[in-house]
């Protein structure tokens, strides 16, 4: 985070766990990140590693099997200490979330309009009228060609790009201090993704909003991101400036995440994680890591600074 902001959402400690029939699940370890006032963080890494985890215990959405320790402080308050009512009325109003899956996050038997109208009335004091045009306007905003059909159809009519451009429409809809938005762009082709992206933009200037965007999509995350936080395994290994961190990718894992890009080669990276049952007590990364060395192999890493606000878990720096 720039030195002098003010900060938004500090997670210090973050640890998530779940109680599963085959053992604890480790999705969250330790987990630091801060997002200033009108930042925006990018949260990266591969599918299963604990993104929309974290990005959900923000919030308090996990099931009941999620034990959560460590500090969510949102403006100073801390989130994992307040009782269910207050988050409630924290969720939508003061932290929009737009969800990684629209098929589960939309009621199917409501009309998509019905939706967006009720976040609109939650989150904005209009009148009826006016409340209409509100969700029409953020719809064609977001490239809906026929917003009207949009409004009275079900969400079953719609195809998956579409349910998700009407979540990001309910995130939209009010004046949130911070939106965690998953995975926003999914689904999406290049054109309308890139009108997404612009919308989400303009979104988060006007209302000076801060942003959690977690993303596969990392050309998305370079145009919208300020800072970035790389998650591997239920940890984060590498965060700072977005710049910085890309200018100067210090961890292995995400070295090796940049060449796997297509326009560095396509270089997959080989293996598969480890299980986030059965953690391996050194170096989470050292089945697959390319430059590993014996000490990778005998102690888990923690995380030092390469510089003020760049930080890495990687022996190999330490
Ligand atoms: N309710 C749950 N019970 C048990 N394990 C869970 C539960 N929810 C998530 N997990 C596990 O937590 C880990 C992290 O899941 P998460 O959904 O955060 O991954 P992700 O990084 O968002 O992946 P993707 O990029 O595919 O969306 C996974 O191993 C997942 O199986
Ligand atoms: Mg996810």
């Amino acid at each position: 985070m720039a030195r002098g902001v003010e900060p938004v959402l500090d997670l210090v400690d973050l640890n998530v766990h779940f109680e599963s029939r085959d053992g604890k699940v480790n999705a969250v370890c330790h987990a630091n990140l801060t997002i200033g006032k009108g930042q925006v963080l990018g949260l990266i890494g591969e599918t299963g590693c604990g993104k929309s985890v974290l990005g959900q215990s923000v919030l308090r959405l996990l099931p009941a099997s999620a034990r959560m320790s460590g500090r969510i402080l949102f403006q100073g308050t801390d989130i994992l200490a307040l009782p269910q009512s207050e988050v409630r009325k924290i969720r939508g109003q003061l932290i929009a979330f737009i969800c990684q899956n629209p098929a589960e996050a939309l009621n199917p038997v409501l009309r998509n309009g019905t939706q967006i109208m009720e976040s609109v009335k939650i989150n904005r004091k209009l009148p009826r009228r006016e409340r209409r045009d509100a969700c029409l306007d953020l719809l064609r905003s977001l490239r809906f060609t026929d917003p009207e059909f949009c409004m009275r159809s079900y969400p079953l009519q719609l195809s998956g790009g579409m349910k998700q451009r009407v979540l990001a429409a309910m995130g939209m809809s009010g004046r949130p201090s911070l939106l965690i938005a998953d995975e926003p762009t999914k689904g999406l082709d290049a054109l309308v993704r890139g009108h997404v992206i612009a919308t989400l933009e303009r979104f988060m200037e006007a209302t000076s909003s801060s942003a959690l965007v977690i993303t596969h999509d990392l050309r998305f995350a370079s145009r919208i991101c300020d800072s970035i936080a790389v998650m591997y395994a239920g940890e984060i290994v590498e965060r700072g400036p977005f710049d910085e961190v890309f200018g100067h990718p210090r961890h292995p894992y995400l070295q090796a995440l940049i060449d796997s890009q297509p326009d560095r080669g396509l270089h997959v990276l080989k293996g598969s994680t480890c299980s986030l049952i059965d953690l391996p007590p050194h170096c989470r990364f050292y089945d697959r890591c390319p430059k590993a060395v014996q000490g990778c192999r005998e102690a888990h890493p923690e995380t030092v600074f390469v510089n003020s606000d760049h930080e890495v878990r990687c022996l190999r720096i330490a």
